[in-house]
């Protein structure tokens, strides 16, 4: 289905004629951006704030944060100082030498964003952490990495099972009366003493800057590891895809625990010296519209899951407030409803542009553009300087209109450096023909347009967050009531998907409610409240194959009514 183009964005295109562009783009050309093409000592953090703030911009708001209890803003200025401070005292107190890891683990505040810019200025890698996770994932996490710094709160730190990390050698807690010890320190106090200057760490462009932890349908969680060098990407999809402009006030609702929050909550806004809005709290459509209206958001990017919640909360909310100000409207993270492309046209009178990328790719590759025709319920087009293909199984270009494997050439400048401590694993997502294979299924349409149609794996989309079946259920089968455990995404109106697992349980226990509450708890309290499942069903035997892995493609057609397919390995 064609629509007629936009009324949705108004002003210059940073991308104008999309076909040229993407003819005669090379990657070479962002460099001269950047203030390295020139010295030649690269800091991603020194591009991203510093730069602005020897500039015309230096009294520009850089940060705009607000919560239910703080409303506070920080110039480009004010940005370099406190995160030299915090670098400063990272580097200082935490002891840390260039590609040494640092953790973050806080609920958003201005200290987070201290925090990050000032472990990326002593060159360490920053591994940030979503609040909601729990001890186990918390363990997982820096154990797999080695962290040796830790920034979380007073309220977080009770999840993280210190004895059990020998690695860990220096904690910083943010919040009020903080004991500090040998190892253990007040990071605002220590930040309010430190030096407002501090000499940065240059780095090598393809040294570590992020690392983020993201699930697989298989194994544990895997650290996706992202280089100083993606800023030439995250900077030029900011001006192309956001289509970012010196007067827009920006705000992307993801937390910097998802690859979102970082790359585009934080890098592609700085380095184009864009005004960004960082809003704190728990999500209530009532506060976010008000966010809007108050700080006169022009470029507002959010996911399909935040969009049907807001839709939920019915139309009148939206008259409340003035929402004028938005000019271009983003999705990410699962497919994009035309249902909520519509919506979004009755109260925002904005098309909602989608885009497609993943933890692994580090920045947007398959995008809708302000300058191009939008169908909607297609991801769009691959941005200029990448290219994008449908193959099959064996690696071979299908033509248009054929589902397959959504493939991407190797090269582009975000794309993830490797998985860390499992080279084989990076090396697994390659095909011949230096293919990346991004595990989700698609084809492209005569012209050129791409469709989304499914994950090829088992992994799962809640609410926008990636979850690995495995991880769960190795959780589950941890509580002494289950033998065996197979979870499997079950199609949701909200959430995309919602979590739903099949539970054999062990002799002796019986199915009851309040067993299936004790193993909600269990799951929240052990991984991740996103990660629990919201449906539990009981069965005496799960479905295997004969080297028993549960065969969840059964599961799920059990769950959808589908016929089951081949069952030729199923075990008896
Ligand atoms: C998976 C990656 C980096 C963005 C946040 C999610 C799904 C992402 C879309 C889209 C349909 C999408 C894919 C992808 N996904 N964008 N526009 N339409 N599906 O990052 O947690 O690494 O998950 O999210 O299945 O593989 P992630």
């Amino acid at each position: 289905m064609k629509m007629e183009a936009l009324p949705s964005v108004k002003g210059d295109y940073n991308l104008g004629d999309y076909e040229n562009t993407y003819k005669h783009f090379d990657w070479s050309e962002v460099e001269k951006e950047f203030t390295w093409s020139k010295t030649g000592k690269v800091n991603l953090a020194y591009e991203a704030i510093d730069r602005h703030a020897e500039s015309f911009r230096k009294n520009k708001v850089a940060l705009y944060y607000k919560d239910e209890n703080r409303a506070e803003k920080y110039t480009f200025k004010e940005l370099k100082e406190w995160s030299n401070k915090a670098a400063n005292v990272i580097k200082e107190y935490g002891n840390i030498e260039k590609g040494d890891r640092v953790f973050i683990f806080m609920p958003r505040s201005p200290e987070l964003y201290f925090a990050v810019l000032g472990a990326i200025k002593t060159g360490a890698i920053v591994g940030p952490l979503f609040e909601a996770f729990m001890e186990g994932a918390v363990r997982d996490r820096l154990t797999d990495s080695g962290a040796k710094v830790l920034i979380t709160t007073q309220a977080l730190i009770s999840r993280v099972p210190v004895d059990e990390l020998p690695d860990l050698k220096h904690i910083f807690l943010v919040g009020e009366n903080i004991e500090e010890t040998e190892t253990q320190y007040d990071f605002m106090k220590k930040v309010a003493e430190a030096d407002k200057n501090c000499s940065i760490e240059w780095v090598d462009r393809n040294d570590g800057a992020i690392l983020h932890y993201t699930s697989g349908s298989t194994g544990n969680p895997k650290g996706v590891l992202h280089v100083h060098n993606a800023m030439i990407q995250h900077y030029q999809t900011a001006k192309w895809v956001l289509d970012l402009q010196e007067e827009d006030v920006y705000w992307c609702t993801a937390d910097p625990g998802w690859v979102t929050g970082t790359s585009y909550g934080i890098f592609g806004p700085w380095l184009t010296g864009t005004s960004n809005v960082v809003v704190g709290g728990r999500f209530k459509p009532e506060f976010w519209y008000k966010t809007i209206e108050d700080y006169g958001v022009t470029v507002w990017y959010s996911a399909p899951t935040a969009f049907r919640m807001l839709m939920g909360a019915g139309d009148e909310a939206v008259k409340q407030y003035d929402l004028r100000s938005l000019r271009h409207v983003l999705s990410v993270g699962e497919p994009l409803n035309p249902e909520v492309v519509r919506w979004g046209m009755k109260v925002f009178n904005r098309r909602i542009h989608d885009t497609w990328w993943m933890t692994e790719t580090g920045a947007q590759l398959i995008c809708n553009y302000p300058s191009m025709l939008i169908k909607p319920g297609s991801m769009g087009k691959p941005i200029p300087g990448v290219e994008a293909a449908i193959i099959d199984d064996q690696g071979n270009v299908l033509p248009p209109n054929r589902m397959g494997n959504l493939a991407i050439k190797k090269g582009w400048p975000a794309m993830m450096h490797t998985i860390w401590n499992n080279e084989q694993k990076y090396e697994s997502y390659f095909m011949p023909g230096d293919w990346y294979v991004s595990g989700d299924s698609a084809y492209m349409d005569e012209e050129g347009y791409f469709w989304f149609q499914g994950r090829v794996d088992d992994v799962i989309m809640t609410s926008g967050e990636r979850v690995g079946p495995f991880e769960v259920e190795s959780k589950l089968v941890e509580h002494p009531a289950i033998a065996e455990a197979g979870v499997i995404g079950k199609p949701d109106p909200v959430r995309g998907e919602i979590i739903k697992a099949f539970i054999a349980l062990r002799d002796g226990y019986e199915p009851t409610q309040e067993l299936i509450e004790e193993i909600r708890t269990f799951v929240k309290q052990g991984l991740a409240a996103h990660a629990a499942p919201r449906e539990i069903e009981f069965r005496e035997k799960l479905p295997k194959t004969r080297s028993g892995k549960i065969m969840r493609r059964v599961l799920k057609a059990w769950e959808l009514n589908l016929p089951t397919g081949d069952l030729s390995s199923m075990e008896d």
